[in-house]
């Protein structure tokens, strides 16, 4: 925040000084960009006082309201703060703006709140420059304006300067954003950029109003600083201060300088006291303001932190310019003296200086092509969503767009889905420009015309969904080649007029509309018979243990649920002195038990684990109103003080992980995949949107999904982490944080906002899912390095071949199409940012349709089998390939 300033004074106006108004037009702003936020588009002004062109900013951002401010609330301001856009909707609001790439710039941002919400409520927000955050905004007043300065080179020919909403969710709003390029050879670095901490006139009594263009010719602000044991010293001579060297500062800046009573008096100022990993460049400017007499000599040295000589020794020469900086970053909180040798004869002065904090963008913006390319694509279909600012910022990833990181280069847009937008008119050339592109998906719109060959010099292009379009002509030959060569898979039905020699499952299947029929029909047998089994079995078994769950309503009756409190002597009974040990998790021990004739886990929760027995009593009596058919159903808990169990439903046939790992003896098929799959995602469905309050699971995970004697999918241990903590390892009682999740399974954003809601359950479940796809570990540790599913699946992707991802343990036997489906429901789930993950409902919806996908192929696919046999064998035919059972 210690560059923050609230100048009021340089943006006031010069009511007595009105003249230079007309000198000001006549002279050469080059390079200037004054933009005025919220002026009408097209139009223009010259402000009165300072002579600066300002422009609308109607085509540097298209998002934001245009609010003018009460007269009453416009204070003394010049005309260009009278105004302000704020930006209501959406997280993230851009301007972009050109720029020369690799040019020096004073980039300067005003806020002046002005109320103009009439809600007196004091905005904070941050202002980001491309991908980096550059500083917060905090208003601390209403009337005074926050000004934001840096001198920043630009790595690309355009800046996004960003306003995003943080935790206190106000409105981010803008006042005005002025460019100025400097000289390039002034205010070097060794890195970053530099924030404005101050730059002061010194020796200036009694100014008001700081000094701004048209004195200073780069539009710098300077205000005066006077501390009381200095001294002025000022020539009137002030158009003949020699000003040539690169920093340019204003004549009338220069002809005031600073100074002491005394010869062996020093003048002294400190850094700034920021944190210790801050660092500071400070730029010193003297000029000698007295013809001095022979026997005068005015000679100083500079010190930094107590280091004599620093700097020095210095004479300024009449009228006549010398800067002297900092050739590295200084550490802040320390003292800069400026004093006399030995053989002055006058104290020393200074006439100005400038005092910058080192701001190190470290995060690179995506590459400038691809940027270009998807930004033509965003006007050419006028594409809506939060399309603002950089394309791969990580915390702000443009919807439909993913990108690929690789920390020696910039990143580059790998992914594109444009899908259902309300696309319209031709496929736009600009996709050729994204070089790095791996997929593209344009299905769903209203796109016309031939299917164009600049597609097929996308060299690692390898999914191309061009599905329900009205696009026409043939598949040109450059994308027939790819996709003869199986290095691209491409979709283009539902295009009428195309004709395309590509084989697709809807115009097969449109070309065998019997064979559609027969197929539903079977698929709906098939659906019958599954539910006709599966009301028998439920029925069977609700008649064995009454507990079991029936319906998916959260019963209100708490009464009934501490019935079913037991007692540690009970559970001792139950769990034959805890015989059978069947599980080990996080929060304890599970047990295997027999409450009368219904087989039962008992999970035993280590002391630790507890925290508060009253938060246990409430938490667990809600757990045990939660109903539904694909949740572990918790029928009972212990709790007698120094013994916490939990007891639930039994489930046969362990959890998904070991039924995935590589000793398992035989292999899940993939509609047996999907449909567990599916169970689990109905569950967290339930949690998430049946529940009121709705539950987030937090620790969704393979070995948390249970199966059955069926292999019907039940998710357990939902709701548990809030409450309980998992075992620390030095058995201590964990206090404050709730450790959550589990290694590979946690939402990466986690670690950002230490929160978890029910995207990091999504992003969870969608690792389950690649892991129920693939076969593989969420963390594959086995080649001495630990590589997360995500990392290996983004690689793989690239090649394209569904076949290398799929769990090759399946040798084939499934359909394309679902499994692309599912590997894309996935890597949705698993996206980086929450707002780009699907519901859960959507999930279910998308599962929903892999699984048919899957069933449907698997009957066409044995096309020589008879049809009502395959209805019949079917779904057995999964189970029975399944025993024995694990154990
Ligand atoms: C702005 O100017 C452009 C070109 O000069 C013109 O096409 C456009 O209609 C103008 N817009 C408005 C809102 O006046
Ligand atoms: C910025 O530059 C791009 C080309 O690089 C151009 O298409 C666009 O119109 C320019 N924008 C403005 C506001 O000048
Ligand atoms: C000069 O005044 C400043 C405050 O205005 C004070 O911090 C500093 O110690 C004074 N210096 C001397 C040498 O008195
Ligand atoms: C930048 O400053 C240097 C040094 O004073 C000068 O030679 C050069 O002409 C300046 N460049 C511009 C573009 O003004
Ligand atoms: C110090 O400042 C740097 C950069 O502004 C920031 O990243 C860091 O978190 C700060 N450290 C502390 C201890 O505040
Ligand atoms: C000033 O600096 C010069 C050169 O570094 C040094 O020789 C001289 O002793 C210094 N004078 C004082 C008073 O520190
Ligand atoms: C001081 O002045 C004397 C005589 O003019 C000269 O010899 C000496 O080098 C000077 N000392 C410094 C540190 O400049
Ligand atoms: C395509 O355009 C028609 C009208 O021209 C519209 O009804 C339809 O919804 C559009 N389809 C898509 C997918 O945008
Ligand atoms: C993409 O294509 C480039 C150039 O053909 C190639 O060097 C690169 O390895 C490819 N990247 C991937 C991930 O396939």
């Amino acid at each position: 925040m210690v560059m923050l300033r609230t100048l009021k004074h340089f943006l006031a106006l010069l009511v007595a000084t009105g003249g230079f108004a007309l000198l000001a037009h006549a002279q050469n702003q080059r390079g200037f960009l004054s933009i005025d936020c919220s002026l009408p588009r097209n139009s223009s002004y010259y402000e009165k006082t300072t002579g600066l062109f300002y422009i609308s900013d109607a085509g540097f951002t298209d998002s934001g309201e245009s609010i003018f401010l009460l007269p009453e609330n416009r204070g003394t301001y010049q005309q260009q703060m009278w105004s302000l856009r704020s930006f209501p909707e959406g997280i993230r609001n851009c301007y972009r703006i050109n720029v020369t790439s690799g040019a020096k710039y004073l980039i300067r941002t005003t806020f002046l709140y002005g109320n103009y919400d009439g809600k007196n409520t004091l905005p904070k927000f941050d202002v980001h420059l491309g991908s980096n955050l550059w500083d917060t905004v905090s208003i601390t007043d209403a009337s005074e304006a926050i000004v934001m300065q840096i001198i920043h080179v630009p790595s690309q020919n355009y800046l996004h300067v960003c306003l995003v909403k943080t935790e206190d969710s106000s409105t981010p709003f803008i006042t005005s954003i002025e460019l100025r390029p400097l000289n390039n050879t002034a205010y070097q670095t060794q890195m970053g950029s530099l924030a404005l901490v101050n730059r002061y006139d010194t020796g200036t009594p009694k100014v008001e109003t700081g000094y701004r263009y048209p004195f200073d010719a780069y539009d710098r602000s300077w205000s005066s600083y006077n501390p009381s044991n200095w001294t002025s010293l000022s020539s009137s001579l002030t158009n003949d201060i020699n000003v040539r060297n690169s920093y340019q500062p204003p004549p009338i800046v220069m002809s005031t300088a600073a100074t002491r009573k005394k010869k062996r008096d020093s003048l002294d100022f400190w850094l700034p006291n920021g944190n210790s990993s801050e660092l500071y460049y400070i730029f010193m400017h003297f000029a000698e303001l007295q013809k001095l007499k022979d026997n005068q000599i005015r000679e100083f040295n500079i010190s930094y932190d107590d280091v004599e000589n620093w700097s020095g020794p210095h004479s300024p020469r009449y009228l006549s310019l010398t800067t002297v900086f900092s050739s590295r970053g200084l550490k802040g909180g320390r003292r800069i003296s400026i004093y006399a040798t030995h053989n002055s004869t006058l104290p020393p002065i200074i006439n100005a200086y400038e005092v910058y904090m080192v701001k190190e963008f470290l995060t690179s913006e995506a590459d400038q092509n691809d940027v270009d390319a998807i930004t033509t694509l965003k006007s050419t279909y006028g594409v809506k969503r939060n399309w603002q600012g950089d394309p791969c910022t990580r915390e702000y990833l443009w919807q439909g767009v993913s990108c690929l990181y690789d920390d020696s280069e910039v990143p580059r847009i790998i992914s594109l889905n444009l899908s259902s937008s309300g696309l319209t008119g031709e496929i736009s050339p600009s996709i050729s420009n994204l070089k790095m592109l791996q997929t593209l998906d344009l299905s769903n719109n209203n796109l016309t015309g031939s299917l164009p060959d600049f597609l097929s010099l996308l060299p690692n292009l390898t999914v191309l969904n061009l599905q329900n379009n009205h696009l026409r002509g043939s598949v040109p030959p450059g994308l027939l080649e790819k996709w003869k060569n199986k290095m691209l898979l491409l979709s283009v039905c539902g295009n009428q007029d195309v004709n395309a020699p590509v084989s697709c499952h809807n115009k097969e299947m449109q070309k065998k509309n019997v064979v559609i029929i027969v197929v539903v029909a079977s698929v709906l047998g098939i659906i019958v018979v599954l539910s006709t089994v599966t009301a028998i079995w439920w029925g069977l078994k609700r008649k064995r243990q009454h507990h079991m769950p029936s319906t998916s309503t959260i019963k209100t009756d708490s009464r009934k649920s501490r019935d079913l409190q037991l007692t540690y002597s009970y559970i001792l009974k139950i769990t034959n002195n805890f015989e059978r040990v069947i599980g080990k998790g996080g929060f304890g021990t599970v047990y295997h038990g027999h409450l009368g004739d219904t087989q039962v886990a008992v999970k035993m929760l280590s002391p630790s684990a507890v925290r508060g027995h009253r938060q246990f009593h409430a938490e667990v009596n809600l757990l045990m109103r939660v109903h539904h058919r694909n949740l572990t159903k918790l029928v009972g808990y212990c709790n007698d003080g120094t013994n916490t169990g939990l007891i639930y439903e039994y489930m046969a046939n362990g959890n998904l992980q070991a039924h995935l790992s590589d000793d398992c003896p035989y292999i899940l098929k993939w509609e047996v995949r999907l449909r567990i799959a599916l169970h689990a995602a109905q569950g967290l469905e339930y949690l998430h949107d049946g529940c009121k309050p709705p539950i987030v699971h937090r620790d969704v995970k393979s070995t948390n999904i249970l199966l059955n004697e069926n292999l019907h999918a039940k998710l357990s241990d939902f709701g548990l982490s809030k409450t309980f903590s998992t075992d620390s390892t030095t058995g201590s009682h964990v206090s404050t944080s709730v450790v959550a999740g589990t290694p590979g399974y946690l939402d990466p954003v986690y670690y950002v906002s230490n929160r978890l809601n029910e995207k990091s359950d999504i992003y969870s479940f969608g690792v389950v899912l690649l892991e129920i796809i693939t076969g593989r570990p969420a963390i594959d540790e086995s080649h001495n390095r630990k590589i997360h599913i995500c990392d290996w699946i983004t690689a793989i992707l690239g090649n394209g071949d569904i076949r290398s991802i799929v769990d090759p343990r399946l040798q084939g036997n499934f359909d394309i199409s679902s499994a692309w489906k599912a590997v894309e429901l996935a890597m949705n789930c698993v996206s980086p940012t929450s707002i780009q993950r699907p519901t859960m409902s959507q999930v279910v919806i998308e599962l929903k349709d892999c699984l048919d996908k899957g069933l449907a192929w698997n009957m066409e696919s044995r096309d020589n089998i008879n049809w009502k046999d395959s209805i019949g064998t079917r779904p057995s035919d999964s189970i029975t390939q399944l025993s024995p059972p694990p154990r």
